[in-house]
């Protein structure tokens, strides 16, 4: 009885270790991709032995019907339990090895907040039919968006943001068309935006912000439906806001600060009421602000400072049903400062630097 018992659990162990032990090519690449890292500070790596890489390797997931690795997540800024009692976060330097690309069923990619990691992309990456998260934010990765990074079809979140990007960007990204979340801010990516980045029909975060982008903003990207969050602040944007932009239904965040845009505000874009966090300013835009707001206007931000804008403060702007921080400095604005609830919290600050505004805040009597 006892040894049939015995026997039992040696055969449900060993089916269980066959079905879910590491294939030896995926071991070799994880193997391959480690020795191309170091990381002095945890020693995460040293979870990386044994045969059997889907049991108890740092980071490592894999699919238990096949034992190949389905997921690679290493953050260094996690709220792992490894992190908090080591007492600091992680850092590793190093590169990414090609060897990854031997990892086929490869679903998440997450090498994320090291640091200290850099080199390039492994231009292979592209070949990885399943992967669907991308994410190596917070390295030091330098060298291009491999060229054909559209062949990732099944990619629903490419963050790269905070790293060391050059190129432009692969005209080829337009055929994610599964992509969501698309992140690089913060590298040095240069040239002009895909005239045609609207085919991206998914996506509802795009955050260009502090890279070196020029040329103008594709008129396409309004076409974007569930675009909810557009940053392309502190590049060489130029040419004027599309005026599409101001029609689109869920865009709640525009942030196009710190460029070199041109033209009028276009009227839509102040009277759309999903438009909450506005930020246009240290831009070249002139004309009148467009006399639309009305008891729906509801900005947590409206940032329009630095800018050449002329005319009056339309006293409609007085109706607003809120408008957290206002901001109108270093412009050409002239005439009386509108009195009313959304008024009553701003400071001179708001105000100051324009022709000839006056009115509270402002010391200047009318
Ligand atoms: C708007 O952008 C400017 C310039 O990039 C920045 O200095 C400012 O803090 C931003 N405004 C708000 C309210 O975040």
């Amino acid at each position: 009885m006892k040894l049939t018992v015995a026997c039992v659990a040696v055969v449900v162990l060993v089916a269980a270790g066959v079905v879910d032990s590491c294939t030896p090519a995926d071991r070799e690449a994880l193997v391959a991709f480690k020795s191309a890292l170091t990381e002095p500070n945890l020693g995460i790596f040293n979870t990386w032995t044994g045969t059997d890489c889907c049991n108890n390797w740092y980071g490592v997931s894999c699919d238990p019907t096949d034992g190949r690795v389905n997921d690679l997540i290493l953050r260094g800024e996690p709220e792992d339990k490894i992190f908090e009692k080591a007492g600091r976060s992680g850092y590793m330097t190093g590169s990414l090895s090609p060897s990854l690309c031997a990892l086929d069923r490869l679903t998440t990619l997450v090498v994320a907040d090291w640091k200290g990691i850099s080199g390039e992309i492994p231009s292979c990456i592209t070949s990885l039919p399943h992967l669907r998260i991308l994410d190596l934010i917070g390295n030091q990765i330098t060298g291009k968006l491999p060229d054909d990074i559209g062949k990732l079809q099944k990619l629903t979140v490419l963050n790269l943001a905070d790293n060391k990007i050059t190129g432009n960007i692969s005209p080829s990204i337009v055929n994610l068309g599964r992509l969501m979340h698309l992140d690089l801010s913060n590298n040095q990516i240069t040239g002009v935006l895909p005239t045609d980045l609207g085919k991206l029909s998914m996506m509802s975060r795009a955050l260009l912000n502090r890279n070196k982008i020029t040329g103008a903003i594709p008129r396409s990207i309004a076409s974007i439906y569930r675009l909810a969050d557009l940053d392309l602040s502190m590049n060489q944007i130029s040419g004027s806001i599309p005026a599409e932009i101001g029609s689109m239904p869920v865009l709640s965040t525009l942030n196009l600060d710190s460029n070199q845009i041109t033209g009028e505000l276009p009227v839509s874009l102040l009277s759309n009421s999903g438009l909450n966090i506005v930020n246009l300013s240290r831009n070249s835009l002139d004309g009148f602000l467009p006399d639309v707001f009305t008891p729906g206007t509801y900005f947590s931000v409206l940032d329009l400072s630095f800018n050449k804008l002329k005319g009056p403060i339309p006293k409609s702007l007085s109706s607003a049903k809120y408008i957290g921080h206002l901001d109108l400095r270093n412009n050409h604005l002239c005439g009386s400062i509108p009195t009313g609830f959304p008024f009553d919290h701003l400071e001179a600050s708001s105000f100051t630097n324009n022709d000839c505004l006056c009115g509270s805040p402002l010391l200047r009597v009318c």
